[in-house]
Formats: C-alpha cells, structure tokens, sequence
C-alpha cells in the first residue's frame, strides 16, 4: 500500500534524529478534530502507516496482524540478530510461524535496526520491554522509544503504549516525553494505552479474538486508538482513562500471580497432610459459579506473573507509603516453589534408598510454561541449578528450544527418549508441553515427580506435587 495522502496532513518536518526539537505553531481545537477525524479515515482506509517499535513476543504478533488486514508497516527492532532474523524471515516467537512472517514481507512489513530507516508514520505501537531492576521499574526502554518517536513525530499522529507498566506511566512519562517533539498531546497528536493479553501457545484465544483494552488520554485519542484496534481485532473494550488501562493489566496478573500463589501453599499443606490436592481442585472445579480452576507447578515465571505484580506494588509504595500485602506474600510463596521442588525430589529419592547427590535426573521442560520457547523467569532453570548445585547429574528435554538466540543452559539437552526416561535415577516433569509422550514416560521412569498433575491418569513409580 503506498501513501498517496501525505499531503492531507499538515505539514510538519521532523527535525534530525540528533537535533534539538522543532517548535511548531500550536494548533487550534477546530484543527485538532480534524487531525483525530483524518487519522481514523486514514486507519479505516488503511493509508495509515503503521509503525511498532520492538519486535518481540507481544510487538511481532501485532506488526504481522497489521499487516493481513492491510496496513503499510514497519518494525522496529533494536537488536540486530533478530532485525536481521526477521528481514530473512526466520520468526523467533513460536506463535508466528516463518511462513507468516515470509507473507507479511511480501506484502507491506518492513523491518528495520536503525530508527533513520523508520520513515514517516501516522500509528506508532512501543511495545519494548519493562523489566524490574533491584526490584523497581526500568522504564529505560519505554523513554528510549518514546524519545525516538519524539524526533519523528508528526502532527497527526497517535503513539501507543502496549508495554506493561504501573497506572499513571503513559500519561506521565510518555507524553511529556513525545512533547519534546514541540508538539501538544491530545491537541496535535494522540496518545494511548492499550495492554497486551497474548498467551503464547494458546491455541484457543489469539490476538484476534481476545478482546483488547483501549483508552486514551482524551477524547480524540481515544476515538484514534479505538480505530486502529478496532481494525485489528473482533472487539475492543474501551475505558476511561490510559492509567485505568493501565490498572486493567496489573489487575489481571495480580489475580493470576495469587490465585496461582493459593494453590502453591496449598499443595504444600495437603501434601503435609496426606490430602490429595489434585482431586480436590478437580472437584471444586465442578462448581459452575464463584470458582476459577488453578493449579499448583514449580513456580511462575515468563515476561508477565513474576515482574508485574511488582510494578503495582512499587506505586502503591512510592505513592501511598503502604505495602500491597497480596502481591509480597504471591511473590514470597511462588518464589519458594523451585525449592519446594527440590524437597519433594530429594523426599522421592530418598524413600528409594537414594541420595539427589550423584543421582542422574532428567529434567522435563525448560520453558516458562507449556507451549513455549519463552523461557524468561522460568522456574525450570531455578529448579537445575539447584539440582546442579546439589550434585545431582543433569539432563533436560526441552522440545521448544530455539535454534538461535537460546539461554546459556546449565544442564545438556536431550532428546527425551525411552533410553533417556529409563537411564534416569529420577525424572521431574517441570512443564506440560503437549509433544511429551506421557505414557511411555510413564512406563520407563524408574522414579518420577510430576509437578504440573499430567500424569495422574497414568499408572507410574512416583508421585505428583
Ligand atoms: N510476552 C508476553 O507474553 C507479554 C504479554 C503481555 C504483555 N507483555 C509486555 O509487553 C512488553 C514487551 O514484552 P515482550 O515479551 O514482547 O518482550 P521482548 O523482549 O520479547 O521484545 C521486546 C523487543 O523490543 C526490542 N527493543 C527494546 N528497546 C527498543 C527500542 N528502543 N527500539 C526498538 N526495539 C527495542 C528488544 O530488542 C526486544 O526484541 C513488556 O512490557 C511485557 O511485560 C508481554
């Protein structure tokens, strides 16, 4: 799709990269409905041309969905690896195959490395990473991209933020940020929130049929930000306010990281207790009201449950000066998990006559959860080094491996065969990734711990966390 509509935009040239900020004469409300009301024509008839500034699981996803309903787009990427990964279209996020990425080059995606190849945009997404640093927010990322667009911003345009982050950031930090372009938000360009639900490997609810969160810091921005969303995805849900969208994330992990939490503890106590938590849960899953299924692991991890939360919390206690009880004790129990992990394997062994030290474990999963290459935070690789750091002898099968761009892994990788199960002293199944063939695991563990409750149905020498 090419840009025949430039010229409906007020002009505006961008200073240079490096350059102080260009002041631009302000624009009069009358002008500003107009820029919201030309942006949406552009976004419905796809003349807006889209950027999304990182490339990752959740920004890759949004470029290629841009991209099939036929908006112009570019991607931008700040590491060169992947840049150059996805301009020869190998995909590194398992949720977009090659074959996809291979469409989408063909037809209007650009990725680029360096941000003078960027071009004009109308619709820019930043969905950068937000990581914890000695436990506070590193909002490094966001201010690099925000300041990056601020040099290329145009009248007209709409800035998204995806990144997870505490209430109050897009409104507080972005914005101003942007406006050292010399332009006005919400009167010369637009600016929104729009949190990311993807769940990698889900093969139910995707980025389509999700429905996305969308706010705005006023009106016209918000009009904007439903437009684009609204061209990309079955339903968007509108809120009042961007910190409010903000709120919308947190909440969702939050409820996710106690629940999860709940259950972790739990497990602990019924297992003290003789109980079956397992049947328990099952059962209590009957109840078609008032009760969500959750089930206990080795802990949680992934970009989201064991970092967001702790975004919350962070402005709870730099703003009100009191502590958010429920994520501190989530973090506290799930965090306690890979240890819990190792009791239960040394526990197993132990009623076998045998000592984790110098035993040969196999170790079944590596990624933060089932489905996945995606093994940030994951418990998995606590739970190895704990083993290694034991004396125990290591092994791990992990199907999702990528080829490139891997973690540096404590332990070698194998294939999980039934001369890998039956060579192992113990095996522990960390996560339920659908390709592990359960029922021969089963049949050649000498010893097994299941942690994730899969192998219940299944007749096996071991027991389940
Ligand atoms: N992965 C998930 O399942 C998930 C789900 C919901 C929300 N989120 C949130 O979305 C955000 C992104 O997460 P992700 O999983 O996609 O991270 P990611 O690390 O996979 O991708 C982010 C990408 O941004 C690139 N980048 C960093 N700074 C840049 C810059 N200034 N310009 C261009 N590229 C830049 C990085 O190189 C990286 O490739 C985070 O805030 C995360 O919390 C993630």
């Amino acid at each position: 799709m090419t840009d025949d509509t430039a010229a409906t935009v007020p002009p505006f040239d961008p200073p240079a990269p490096d350059s102080p900020p260009a002041v631009r004469p302000p624009v009069s409300p009358d002008d500003s409905h107009d820029l919201a009301g030309e942006l949406v024509r552009r976004i419905e008839d796809r003349r807006a041309r889209v950027l999304i500034v990182g490339q990752g699981y959740v920004g890759l996803p949004v470029a290629m969905r841009a991209v099939e309903v036929g908006f112009d787009v570019v991607g931008l990427e700040a590491s060169p690896e992947r840049a150059a990964a996805l301009a020869s279209g190998s995909s590194y996020v398992a949720d977009v195959p090659d074959e996809q990425l291979r469409t989408a080059l063909a037809s209007g995606y650009r990725p680029v490395n360096d941000p003078a190849e960027i071009g004009p945009f109308d619709v820019a997404v930043i969905t950068v990473p937000t990581p914890l640093n000695d436990g506070a927010p590193d909002l490094a990322y966001v201010e690099d991209a925000a300041a990056t667009l601020a040099r290329r911003l145009r009248a007209g345009a709409l800035v998204v933020l995806e990144s997870t982050t505490y209430p109050g950031t897009t409104d507080e930090l972005m914005r101003p940020l942007l406006e050292q372009s010399g332009l006005k938000g919400g009167t010369e360009f637009f600016v929104g929130y729009s949190p990311e639900r993807i769940d990698p490997g889900n093969p139910r609810w995707g980025f389509v049929n999700t429905p996305k969160v969308v706010s705005g810091i006023d009106d016209d921005s918000l009009r904007c930000v439903e437009a684009f969303y609204g061209a990309l995805v079955d339903k968007v849900v509108p809120v009042g306010s961007t910190a409010e969208a903000e709120l919308v994330k947190l909440l969702e992990n939050t409820f996710r990281h106690v629940n999860i939490a709940l259950v972790n503890e739990l497990a602990m106590f019924a297992d003290s207790l003789g109980i079956d938590i397992w049947g328990a849960i099952d059962a209590a899953s009957s109840k078609p009201f008032g009760y969500m299924r959750f089930t206990p692991g080795p802990g949680v991890g992934g970009h989201c449950l064991p970092i967001d939360p702790s975004y919350l919390s962070w402005r709870v206690k730099r703003r009100l000066g009191q502590t958010f009880r429920f994520v501190e004790l989530a973090n506290d129990v799930n965090e306690h998990m890979p240890d819990y992990v190792i009791t239960r394997a040394m526990n197993v062994l132990n009623r076998n006559k045998q000592a984790l030290n110098g035993s040969r474990v196999l170790v079944l999963g590596l990624s933060y959860k089932a489905g996945t290459s995606d093994w940030r935070e994951s418990p998995s690789i606590a739970v190895v080094e704990r083993l290694l750091a034991m004396g125990a002898d290591v092994r791990a099968c992990e199907p999702y491996l990528p080829e490139a761009g891997g973690p540096a892994l404590p332990a070698p990788v194998v294939d999980c065969t039934p001369d890998e199960v039956a060579a192992a002293d113990l095996v522990i199944l960390l996560v339920d990734h659908p390709d592990f063939p359960l029922d021969e695991i089963a049949e050649h563990a000498c010893l097994l711990l299941d942690t994730k409750g899969v192998m219940r149905p299944r007749r096996f020498n071991g027991e389940t966390l």
